[in-house]
């Protein structure tokens, strides 16, 4: 019973990290770093996310509404969307409806 327990609570702090902001997201601004150059297949987008502690653009993949967006660390939700506790683009707009 108490191994459930644990197990449950590990699964939790496991579905929480998915979805954390792991870093302030003025993280970058007192650091000067020297990145690689990226180059972005079509569909991708070079962004910084210092949510994530990375300082040098990667690409990401654009996720449209409804789609997946599981792996914050590959994948970014395209405009006027965020990333839900589901791992799926959500509208971020709340007050819209229709
Ligand atoms: C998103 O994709 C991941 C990996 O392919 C999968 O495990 C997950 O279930 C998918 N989530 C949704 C909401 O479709």
């Amino acid at each position: 019973m108490k191994t459930l327990v644990i197990l449950v609570l590990l699964f939790s702090l496991y579905v929480y990290t998915l979805c954390e902001k792991r870093c302030p997201s003025t993280i970058c601004d007192d650091i000067k770093v020297k990145c690689q150059a990226v180059e972005c297949s079509e569909g991708f987008v070079e962004i910084i996310v210092p949510e994530l502690c990375r300082c040098c653009p990667y690409c990401y993949k654009l996720i449209n509404g409804g789609g997946n967006c599981s792996n914050p660390w590959e994948t970014v939700c395209a405009n006027g969307y965020k990333c839900n506790i589901k791992g799926v683009c959500e509208s971020s707009c709340t007050l819209r409806h229709h």
